[in-house]
């Protein structure tokens, strides 16, 4: 049975037993990890101030967090906006989990509207003045490929990569870039050489956050939008370092987690040798 347990900033967040990992920063806090590494580093409160209707992707549904932090800041910004939401999860039970929280106030009549939704051939669906969240509930890879639209911003938030791999490829990354306006941004809590390298070898330009409860600084993507720069000793170790080697998937998005990890670690370990 998974276990609900409480951040640094008082908010709420489960450990998943299938993965061993918590949903959220515990030591950022679920409810500013949102905020601090997916909302804002994706420009979301000006973005809702410049135009009337903004396309999310959100990769890794959970908790919903991402999706209600989201859509708080912006209709802080323009109580007019409108969010057309996509979220991709493949694990049905994160509403029972969800049902559990103790909601922040400042979150509880936006999770009321969420939760307002109905399921419908392996979807969720949901509408309210200010939103339409359609949750598909699918294997990423598979469900990605499926989508036939473009996003303003993407919430990129799988478990990490020595766990969840298959959503860290060059291939899976290549996949959501297609689905990206040009000048939209992918934020991730992820700092992660291996995924910054398979970022760039997916032909994103990428930058980096300001870290939030920890040392490392997080990520953030794009093919030609505005984001903050790589710092130079980012870019040598990014050149440098033998783990500077992305993970990859096959054209088919269909190789074993196990399989991934593998290749990686055996490109590493030449690399290592070599050093
Ligand atoms: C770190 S949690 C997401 C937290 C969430 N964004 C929030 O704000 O509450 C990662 C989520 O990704 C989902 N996930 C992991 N691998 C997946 C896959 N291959 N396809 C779809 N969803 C996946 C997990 O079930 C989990 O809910």
């Amino acid at each position: 049975m998974d276990s609900k347990i409480k951040t640094a900033d008082g908010t709420e967040t489960f450990i998943n037993q299938e993965y061993n990992e918590a949903y959220h920063s515990t030591k950022a806090g679920a409810y500013t990890e949102s905020l601090l590494k997916f909302v804002l580093p994706c420009r979301i409160d000006r973005l809702s101030k410049e135009k009337k209707q903004l396309d999310i992707l959100d990769i890794g549904f959970g908790l919903g967090y991402n999706v209600a932090v989201c859509i708080k800041v912006a209709t802080e910004n323009n109580p007019d906006v409108f969010l057309n939401i996509v979220s991709v999860e493949k694990d049905i039970s994160v509403f029972e989990k969800i049902k559990q929280l103790s909601i922040p106030d400042s979150l509880r009549e936006i999770y009321r509207d969420i939760l307002k939704g109905e399921f419908k051939n392996g979807k969720y669906i949901v509408r309210s003045y200010s939103f339409k969240i359609e949750i598909i509930f699918e294997e990423a890879r598979k469900a990605l490929k499926k989508i036939n639209r473009k996003f303003d911003a993407v919430f990129y938030d799988a478990f990490s990569p020595k766990v969840n791999t298959e959503m860290w490829t060059v291939e899976i990354f290549k996949t959501v870039k297609s689905l990206m306006r040009e000048e939209a941004v992918l934020s991730t809590y992820s700092a992660s050489l291996a995924v910054r390298k398979g970022l760039l070898e997916a032909g994103f330009k990428i930058g980096l956050v300001e870290p939030v409860g920890r040392k490392s600084y997080s990520t953030v993507a794009t093919v030609n939008g505005n984001i903050p720069p790589l710092t130079e000793k980012e870019k040598e170790r990014l050149e440098r370092s033998p783990y500077a080697v992305p993970y990859r998937d096959n054209e088919q998005l269909n190789l074993p987690r196990e399989i991934i990890l593998q290749n990686w670690k055996s490109i590493v370990d030449q690399k290592l040798k070599k050093a």
